[in-house]
């Protein structure tokens, strides 16, 4: 018996537990974009190369003077707007980035005080890729402690800025994006037919560290520095461990994958992905797949594919949805939630 099915069938199912629902989501993209054709002239590259080894045929790129709050906020105005809850009401303002403002103070805050929200608190999380997976897990604990009541989880990169812009292996892969969601604390009934987050997890394994990093920080260069990466290496891991995690996320919520009804995955390589879908089963027509024109955009990319799906109408009220993603550290996790 599964954690959760012990856990229903000690409450008979009709016990009141609070889960995160979704009550909106939205996403903002800078304006300017980058095909590939015009990757050929900056570094040795081919469109052909890009999309038959990634999938990826443009990205957007922030405007100069365009921070990762500017489009975190545009992202959340969005969401707020379609949740129909007062940013007043909002208590938790969470922020997946690794390309924030500034190294201090979060820029959460930034978000925060520009939606006029000033009660409860507001932070970031460095998951890299995986930030956006563990900013929900993270949010969905302290609305299920009932600590806070309404959250705002973004999403929000420029990792345009920290690319190295003569590194034909690592530029062609990134762009700049941002994705929100508001999630509220409801009773429902403590059984895998609950709408809100159903099962998360997240996992992490520093000693990966030099296979995806940054090669700078405040307190080791004083500079911002580079992304460097063992493409290679880190395909090798993506498959086996992010497939691990979602066999565990559904197992703790008592689902199978044929019981899926949209697969949001991280948006890192198209290859990587297929080899997730063949080894859990999941058919090409169930994946929400933007890689091809976002490009890879850290912890932005999931609330990005998952606003795509809500504005082609993927997402129906009790569709279930299964998100995952890797990223620097090696960090990795996976959520299951009923929209
Ligand atoms: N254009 C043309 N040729 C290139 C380019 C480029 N942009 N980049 C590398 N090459 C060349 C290499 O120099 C190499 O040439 P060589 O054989 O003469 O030495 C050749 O292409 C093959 O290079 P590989 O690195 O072996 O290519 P690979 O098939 O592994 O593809 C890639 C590289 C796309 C980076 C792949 O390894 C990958 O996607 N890895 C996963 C990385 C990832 O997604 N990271 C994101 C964060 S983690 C996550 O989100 C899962």
């Amino acid at each position: 018996m599964t954690a959760m099915q012990k856990q229903v069938s000690e409450r008979g199912g009709n016990v009141a537990v609070n889960r995160s629902v979704v009550r909106g989501v939205g996403a903002y993209l800078p304006k300017r974009v980058l095909t590939n054709a015009e990757m050929q002239r900056l570094v040795d590259t081919s469109d052909d190369w890009i999309v038959e080894r990634t999938g990826i045929r443009q990205r957007h790129i922030a405007a100069d003077g365009e921070m990762t709050s500017d489009l975190g906020i545009a992202a959340a105005r969005q969401a707020l707007v379609r949740s129909g809850i007062d940013p007043v009401e909002i208590d938790l303002v969470i922020c997946a980035t690794a390309t924030p403002d500034r190294t201090f103070p979060a820029t959460a805050v930034k978000i925060q005080a520009s939606l006029g929200i000033s009660k409860g608190a507001a932070f970031d999380i460095q998951a890299v890729c995986s930030g956006f997976v563990y900013a929900m897990t993270t949010a969905d604990n302290f609305l299920k402690t009932g600590q806070f009541k309404r959250a705002l989880v973004i999403g929000a990169e420029t990792f345009s800025r920290i690319l190295d812009w003569e590194d034909r292996t690592t530029c062609v892969l990134f762009g700049d994006g941002a994705g929100a969601v508001v999630l509220e604390a409801q009773p429902q009934h403590g059984t895998r037919d609950d709408r809100g987050i159903l099962a998360a997890q997240i996992r992490s394994d520093g000693r990966y560290e030099d296979l995806l990093y940054v090669d700078g920080g405040p307190g080791s260069t004083k500079t911002t520095g580079h992304l460097r990466m063992n493409g290679r290496e880190v395909f090798r891991h993506a498959v086996q461990k992010i497939s691990g995690v979602i066999e565990e996320t559904l197992v703790m919520s008592g689902y199978a994958p044929d019981e899926i009804d949209l697969f949001v995955p991280h948006q890192a390589n198209q290859r990587i992905l297929d080899g997730i879908a063949k080894k859990l089963g999941i058919p090409p027509s169930k994946i929400m797949m933007t890689l091809a024109n976002h490009g890879n955009t850290s912890a932005a990319s999931i609330p990005l594919a998952l606003n795509q799906a809500f504005e082609e109408h993927r997402l129906d009220e009790g569709s279930l949805i299964l998100m995952e993603a890797m990223g620097g550290g090696f960090t990795w996790g996976a959520v299951l939630l009923r929209w």
